[in-house]
């Protein structure tokens, strides 16, 4: 299969487990004139958790923030203005390939995603009252973690391919090794 098809069938299967469509974005559309305002907050509060973890810090480079801190804030707006959910998911894919290039693991996208979303949370509540402000987070979560996942379903591929063509084993015996792998770490981790 190739990279393209494998992409799609990802895209596909985060839509269908998140339930992510173009209702969500809309939703974000209509908190646009609120949500836009929380940006600044929000890279704080992202940045200064990964910048205090020694392992999430010694991904950056020393004098970076300035210029992640205005991505990162781009990025967050340009949630607010997407017309169609499929060219904005295609369009998320080069977010994964930064960030495996960069050596961020899944486990810190996972982490400092719950983070993001619970404070975007916690303001669209105090913004637009519980009912509301639910609706409009569960939406921002969707979007949050289809990213995500596609991101973690990147570098596993990604894994699992460079292992396949360093060392010509077929994806059947990766599989097969994986499982062995799984029972050895099981008999370390809980004897
Ligand atoms: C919810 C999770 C995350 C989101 C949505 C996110 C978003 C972004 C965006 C939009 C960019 C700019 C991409 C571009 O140049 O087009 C970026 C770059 C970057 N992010 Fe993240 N990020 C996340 C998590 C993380 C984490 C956990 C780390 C480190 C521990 C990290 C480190 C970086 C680095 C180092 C770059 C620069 C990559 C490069 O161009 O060399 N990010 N991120």
């Amino acid at each position: 299969m190739d990279v393209k098809q494998k992409f799609a069938e990802g895209v596909e299967t985060t839509k269908w487990l998140t339930g992510l469509s173009q209702n969500d974005f809309d939703l974000l559309k209509e908190a646009a004139p609120q949500a836009s305002q929380w940006g600044a907050d929000f890279v704080k509060i992202f940045y200064d958790t990964l910048y205090t973890h020694h392992r999430t810090a010694a991904v950056f480079h020393s004098d970076e923030r300035a210029e992640r801190e205005k991505t990162l804030e781009r990025w967050y707006l340009s949630l607010f203005d997407v017309d169609s959910e499929d060219d904005f998911l295609r369009s998320q894919a080069r977010i994964g390939l930064v960030h495996i290039r960069r050596h961020v693991h899944n486990q810190f996208m996972i982490g400092i995603a719950v983070k993001f979303c619970a404070a975007f949370q916690s303001k669209a509540i105090e913004t637009f009252g519980p009912r509301r402000g639910n609706e409009v987070a569960q939406a921002f979560d969707r979007v949050i973690n289809a990213v995500v996942s596609l991101t973690a379903e990147g570098y596993e591929v990604m894994s699992k391919t460079a292992f396949s063509e360093s060392t010509g084993a077929g994806p059947a015996l990766i599989d097969r090794l994986i499982q062995e792998s799984v029972d050895q770490v099981e008999t370390d981790l809980l004897s």
